[in-house]
Parts: structure tokens; C-alpha cells; sequence
């Protein structure tokens, strides 16, 4: 890994350490003053297009934010077009070039720290903690990436071969790779993906969520200010109809797909259903991530641990804690501990410093976990319901909630939001409760708190999620450091911020020369 990698972000599994208070001032006084963005508009080889008009608020108070201009269908086709043109330039930039593009993105990001964290905040809601831990992660992502470019292009791979015969291994773009991103992790996703593709020579369509197309407005506009070409990256906001025509298109290389797993199947087949070269699809959903608590663990490190993985990021993080598993002995006690823990959480407009828990990303996010509340309200015992009392009027807030339930399966949808169940089980029943866990048949995260080695290499032997995170929280994966991503309904794999990431993104070509 390049030597700086973490060096400046100073984050923790605990979240972003200031060293000194003078620093947080004056972040945040530069964060106040630093320049809003107004506008996301098709991006079409550097041209902006006309699209559909829609008003953009704030997920923190219903602020007026500015406008998105959403693509028309027709523009679909054009984009392809042009990023073919783009994929015929980019690819032939050599692989150095392309890195130093990121690099570039990579220092400009961190040299505008006040521009990004203050957007982060007012379109997607961030507190300052995530605000900061997120734009860290996308200036990882694009050092990474130009690591891993340099790592894996700037020379053919060299292979045996008998006397006279000169045998090489060659890695290039695939084309045109569609980019369909979140808005949980409006910057760094998008980067993530978007970098990726790029680093691996191929052009892109970026298609942003609809709730946070201002980031991803800026986000390539400073790709290109980084040298990246018109052409190569090309911006589509929009809804899931932008998405679908897109995937439909026959010229299409490839997809990296961040969201739901209902969306990611429906890319699927979208692209099984194309003639022409079967194209991959790289897909990162959710989870229904679980943490097996025995009556070993230490509860202070188990509580601070399930509140930062059930409550941090508003609990709209697909790593987040959905299921707290724990040991019937020790079950009462902590329980009480952990609400009492909750207890202590403020709700509130996250631009305040003392604000733990920030709004969910909109009304309807908001209605669909306050209609999961009212479920669970009915058919679960409460141990702790939060109230929002200082939040601001014409926010979407949704305070934390955790509710037991019977059973594991009770479970039976990811409920995106600062909701944790509660399961108890019996010593003799651990195996039990690991089969109950594999049957829901996600694996994005695991957490495992014990103090006895045999019990947490028991757990982990059962390989029933990607990112396993023991005696910790299971948030904040780190990009080199914690690989991230699940399999089974959580996703295809590679993990994004790992070593084979990039594999995905390229075709290899043999070349043998009869050098005789
Ligand atoms: N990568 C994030 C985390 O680890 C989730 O998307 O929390």
C-alpha cells in the first residue's frame, strides 16, 4: 500500500480523533462558509443536457437545497455513444496516466475538506463523525485504485514458457461500464465505483441515487478537473428508470451496483436478457447482519460496540447491526446496559457537534421504519424507544428503537434504519442459532464478542458473512485494510477496497511470440 494511505484521516474504529480542539473549531467554521452546491445535470461528454426539473430539500430540516435536472430516457443511447468514444481514448491512456488522474482527484478532495464535508452534511444528513469518515474513505478509494492500477497494468505479467517462445500477460478495459450508487454513501461509493472502473481503463455512465445527485454533480466534475475526459465519464442522474434503460443497453460492458437486492436481480436480468457479450455485474447489497454475544464478553466493550453498529450513521449503513444475538445468561443485564446506553443518544440536526443521530434520507425512508416501529410496537417487547424532542421541524428523524423478538426468522427484511432486534439463546443452542443466521442467507457482516478463542473460531469457521469483526464494532470497514463486501444476497464479491477488486473490471489477453 502507498506509505500515506491513512496517514492524514486520523480515524479509529471509534470514528475521527481531533488531536486538538482548535482544529474542530476551525473545521467547522470553514465548513459554514464553504460554497453550497445548487445543481446535478446530465453530463454528456462534458456537455450538460436538459432533463426534468425536481426540487431538492434537506434531509436535516425540508431546506430548499436546489434543483436536480433529471435525464430523459432518450439519453441513454447518446451516453453509451459517447462513452464509447471515450472508452476508445481512455483506454489507450497508459495505465501511469490514468492513476495520476486519481491521485490528482485524490488530493483535490482532500484539499477541500470544508466544501465536501458541508455537502455530505446537508444532502445526505451526515453528522460531522461521518461526514468526515466518508470523505476519508473516498480519497482512499482513489489512491487505492491508482495503487492498483499502476499494480496491475503498467506491465504485461510475464509467463513461463519453453525456449523461443515469449509468453505475456495483458489486462485492459473492458468498455463501457454502467456505475449505479447509493446515497447512503453519496461521495464515497460513487467514487469508489466510478474510480475503479476508470483506474481499469474502461469509460462510464455514473447513474446517482435520486436523493443525492449534488455530490455526485461535484464529485465528477472534480474527476474531470483531475483529467479524466468528457467522454470517459459521463454523468446520468435520475431514478431507477435511468438505471433500467440503461443496463437494457446492448453496448453495455459491465455493471457495479450498489443497493437494494431486489434492484440488483432486476440488473440481472436486464443484462442476461441483452443479446451481444455477456456482461458482469458487480452488485454490493444489504445484509441482515447479526452479532453473536456469549456470556464471556465484556459488556462495556459490547455495549459502546452494538451502539455505534445499530445507531451510527442513523443505522443507514448496509454494514450497520440488525440482529443482536445474545446469550440468555447475561441477556438481562446487558439489555439494560445497552438501553441505557441508547439513552444517552441525542437525535437532532447533525451539523450540532452534540448530535449522535442524524435524520434518515427522506420522508419515505422515514415512513417505512416509523410503519416497522408500529409492527414491532405490536408483536415485540420493547427495551428502549428514543425520542427525537430536539430535532428540527420538516426533518425525516426516526429515533433508535430495539425491540426483542422470538425468533432469528421473525426477522425477515433488512430494516434500514436505527431499529435493533434482539434475539436470546441458550449456550447449547449456538449451533442452532448459526444455521438460523446462514437460512436468512445474507453474509455481508458478522459481529462476534467473546473471550473464548475456540467459541470465536467456531463462529467465524461457519463463514456466514464477508467482513467478520470480533471483540469490535462492524462498521467503518477501511479501504486496504478491511476489505469490504458479503456474498450471497449481499452481493457478487469482489470486495471493494481489496486487491482483486479491480480484476472484474478488465479482460486479459494472452500474447505469445515465436521468438526462434
Ligand atoms: N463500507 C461501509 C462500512 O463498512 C458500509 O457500506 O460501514
Amino acid at each position: 500500500l502507498p506509505q500515506d494511505l491513512h496517514a492524514p484521516s486520523r480515524r479509529t474504529a471509534r470514528g475521527v480523533e481531533f488531536g486538538d480542539r482548535r482544529d474542530l473549531d476551525a473545521l467547522m467554521s470553514n465548513i459554514a462558509v464553504a460554497a453550497p452546491a445548487h445543481e446535478a445535470a446530465p453530463l454528456i461528454a462534458g456537455a450538460r443536457r436538459d432533463g426534468d426539473r425536481r426540487d431538492l430539500v434537506s434531509p436535516i430540516d425540508g431546506s430548499p437545497l436546489g434543483a436536480v435536472y433529471e435525464t430523459r430516457p432518450l439519453l441513454c443511447l447518446e451516453a453509451l455513444e459517447a462513452a464509447r468514444a471515450g472508452f476508445a481514448l481512455w483506454s489507450r491512456t497508459p495505465a501511469e496516466a490514468r492513476a495520476a488522474c486519481l491521485e490528482r482527484a485524490a488530493l483535490a478532495l482532500e484539499n477541500d475538506a470544508p466544501r465536501w464535508l458541508r455537502l455530505l452534511q446537508t444532502e445526505a444528513g451526515k453528522t460531522l463523525d461521518d461526514a468526515i469518515g466518508e470523505w476519508r474513505e473516498a480519497i482512499d478509494f482513489c489512491r487505492y485504485y491508482a495503487f492498483e492500477a499502476k499494480r496491475r497494468f503498467q506491465k504485461a505479467i510475464a509467463l513461463p514458457g519453453p525456449t523461443g517462445e515469449d509468453n505475456r500477460l495483458l489486462c485492459h478495459g473492458r468498455g463501457v461500464v454502467i456505475c449505479i450508487s447509493p446515497w447512503n454513501f453519496p461521495l464515497s461509493i460513487f467514487i469508489g465505483q466510478v474510480a475503479a472502473a476508470l483506474a481499469a481503463g474502461n469509460s462510464v455512465i455514473a447513474k446517482p441515487a435520486g436523493q443525492t445527485p449534488l455530490i455526485a454533480a461535484q464529485a465528477v466534475e472534480l474527476l474531470h478537473r483531475a483529467g479524466a475526459p468528457g467522454a470517459a465519464l459521463n454523468l446520468l442522474p435520475g431514478g431507477g428508470d435511468i438505471g433500467a434503460g440503461l443496463t437494457a443497453l446492448e453496448g453495455v460492458a459491465g455493471v457495479a451496483f450498489t443497493g437494494s437486492m431486489q434492484t440488483a436481480t432486476k440488473i440481472n436480468r436486464a443484462l442476461a436478457a441483452r443479446d451481444g457479450p455477456i456482461a458482469p455485474l458487480i452488485a454490493e447489497t444489504g445484509g441482515l447482519n447479526a452479532m453473536i454475544v456469549d456470556a464471556t464478553a465484556l459488556p462495556e466493550q459490547v455495549s459502546d460496540d452494538v451502539i455505534a453498529s445499530a445507531f451510527r450513521s442513523a443505522g443507514q449503513r448496509c454494514s450497520a447491526l440488525r440482529l443482536l444475538c445474545v446469550q440468555e445468561d447475561i441477556a438481562g443485564k446487558l439489555l439494560t446496559m445497552i438501553a441505557g446506553a441508547a439513552r444517552e443518544l441525542t437525535v437532532g440536526d447533525p451539523r450540532d457537534l452534540g448530535v449522535d443521530v442524524g435524520p434518515v434520507i427522506d420522508s419515505a425512508a422515514q415512513a417505512s421504519l416509523i410503519a416497522h416501529i408500529e409492527v414491532m410496537n405490536r408483536t415485540a417487547r420493547a427495551h428502549f424507544k428514543g425520542a427525537a424532542p430536539s430535532a428540527p421541524a420538516g426533518g425525516y428523524y426516526v429515533a433508535p428503537h430495539i425491540f426483542e423478538i422470538a425468533s432469528v426468522s421473525d426477522l425477515d427484511h433488512e430494516v434500514f434504519g436505527p431499529i435493533l432486534h434482539v434475539v436470546r439463546y441458550r449456550a447449547d443452542e449456538l449451533d442452532a442459532l448459526l444455521d438460523e443466521i446462514a437460512a436468512l442467507n445474507f453474509g455481508l457482516t458478522l459481529g462476534i464478542q467473546s473471550r473464548i478463542d475456540a467459541v470465536i473460531e467456531h463462529i467465524a469457521s461457519r463463514r456466514l458473512a464477508g467482513n467478520c469483526y470480533v471483540n469490535r464494532n462492524m462498521i467503518g470497514a477501511v479501504v486496504g485494510t478491511q476489505p469490504f463486501g458479503g456474498f450471497n444476497l449481499s452481493g457478487t464479491g469482489p470486495k471493494a477496497g481489496g486487491p482483486h477488486y479491480l480484476d472484474r473490471f478488465f479482460v486479459e489477453q494472452t500474447v505469445s511470440i515465436n521468438t526462434a
